[in-house]
């Protein structure tokens, strides 16, 4: 018997009974298997794919953490400039599920984890934090991974030493894409430029095209019209004037294709919304009200002045009442709406003349598109595909922009957004 406890003595170095001999190194094994389990998560963190979102970051270290932390919810802090973003992870449904909360702070850049851990008591209140920074080369804090638990947990410390290395490769991996982001937007930026250095050149010698048809088209019109006054019967007469209507139509796009091209400045004035509300209803209102669709005004008067060119404003308008028109024929109840409001987008007020239709709809894949210089779902004889391009033109003329919202069967809403100076109040869009 004593030979037998020698021989497990010298044989496992442990001088204990057999019963604690084994809980011994079953907590051994269990430690060692935790170990691994750490070093695999390590391993998995160091593998977060670089075109991942940030929820998606937040999600995937919360998951991974999981494993071997106990906590009831993750933050993935990142500081930018002035900005704070807080994606917080909690679990839903078994899986992890992320929501971003934004906040501006005077200055970030110099955060300590102190004032990060008051900060954050602040902002989630009943929940203890466990944090730790994620420092970059220069020193600085990039952000903060924290571990939230509604009631008091004590982490031994190799838990906690565990969590300061996740912390180190964590940094790694944010730092790698943060770097992809901005190449990514980078070789966009180039691939617009170089788009637009393309188009811009499409339109140059476009005009120059328009211009040199513009005279003979004049004199081709002129003359028809001439002729259709002494020839109205018959095949000839029919003939004339089906000439006269291609003519009109070319015409149309030529004139188009010189307002998209056009360099020289309009005159801006100040201007009420109002007013050019009224101007292009004036034109186009009384088409869209023979068609049998209802036309609703919804203006307020009260709105300030922008400045802008009437005339070019008017035609925006105008594009947008006909689009309107066309999406919602052979519709019941066919309605189109224009109106004025306030809107905040991007930090910024801009006044909104929109119009409204419950026609077709646009269809997602065409939603990129629509803008683009002669894209047209319109047969051949009804669109050029300009009116659009043409109107975004005008936008960013004045400092503004052309947005859509649109849902396919149903309606779409088309703003011309003309920035107010130093404007602070309305809704956000
Ligand atoms: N209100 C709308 N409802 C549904 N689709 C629209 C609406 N407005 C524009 N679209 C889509 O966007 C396309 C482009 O519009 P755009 O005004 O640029 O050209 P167009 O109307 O086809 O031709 P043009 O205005 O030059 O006569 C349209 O062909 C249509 O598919
Ligand atoms: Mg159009």
């Amino acid at each position: 018997m004593n030979g037998k406890q020698e021989l497990i003595d010298k044989l496992t170095g442990i001088r204990s009974s057999r019963k604690s001999y084994y809980s011994e190194l079953s907590s051994m094994v269990e430690e060692m298997q935790k170990q691994n389990m750490q070093l695999e998560v390590i391993n998995q963190l160091t593998q977060i794919h670089v075109n991942k979102s940030w929820e998606e970051v937040s999600t995937y270290i919360a998951s991974r953490l999981s494993q071997v932390l106990r906590f009831d919810g993750f933050v993935l802090t990142l500081l930018d400039g002035s900005d704070l973003y807080f994606y917080i992870s909690v679990p839903e449904h078994q899986e992890w599920a992320c929501r971003l909360v934004k906040r501006r702070m005077s200055d970030v850049s110099f955060m300590t984890l102190a004032d990060f851990e008051k900060l954050l008591l602040q902002e989630i209140p009943d929940h203890y934090g466990t944090s730790v920074s994620l420092i970059n080369q220069t020193g600085r804090a990039i952000g903060f991974l924290t571990l939230l638990t509604s009631s008091h947990v004590s982490y031994t410390p190799k838990e906690l030493q565990f969590y300061k290395g996740v912390g180190e490769h964590v940094r790694v991996s944010i730092e790698n894409i943060l770097l992809f982001k901005d190449v990514s937007e980078k070789v966009k930026i180039e691939a617009q430029l170089i788009q637009s250095a393309k188009l811009a050149a499409l339109g140059e010698m476009a005009a120059g095209i328009a211009h040199e048809l513009n005279s003979p088209l004049t004199a081709i019109l002129g003359n028809v019209q001439l002729l259709k006054r002494t020839i109205k019967e018959g095949r000839p007469g029919k003939m004339l004037a089906d000439i006269y209507q291609c003519g009109l139509r070319s015409k149309k796009i030529i004139q188009n294709l010189l307002a998209f091209s056009r360099q020289e400045e309009y005159q801006f004035e100040p201007i009420h919304p109002c007013d050019v509300v009224e101007d292009a209803l004036s034109l186009v209102g009384y088409q869209l009200s023979v068609s049998g669709i209802t036309v609703r005004k919804h203006t307020d008067i009260t709105l300030p002045l922008i400045e802008g060119s009437r005339h070019q404003i008017e035609q925006v308008l105008v594009n947008l009442l006909l689009n309107a028109r066309d999406a919602v024929q052979g519709k019941a109840n066919a309605e189109v709406v224009i109106g004025t409001r306030l809107v905040r987008l991007e930090e910024r007020g801009y006044l909104s003349i929109y119009v409204r239709d419950n026609g077709v709809g646009i269809e997602q894949q065409h939603l990129t598109r629509i803008f683009n210089p002669f894209f047209t779902t319109k047969e051949k004889t009804k669109g050029t595909g300009l009116g659009l391009s043409v109107s975004l033109g005008i936008a960013e003329s004045h400092g503004g922009k052309l947005v859509v919202d649109s849902k396919t069967g149903e309606y779409s809403e088309f703003s011309l957004l003309l920035p107010i100076p130093d404007h602070e109040g309305g809704d956000e869009e």
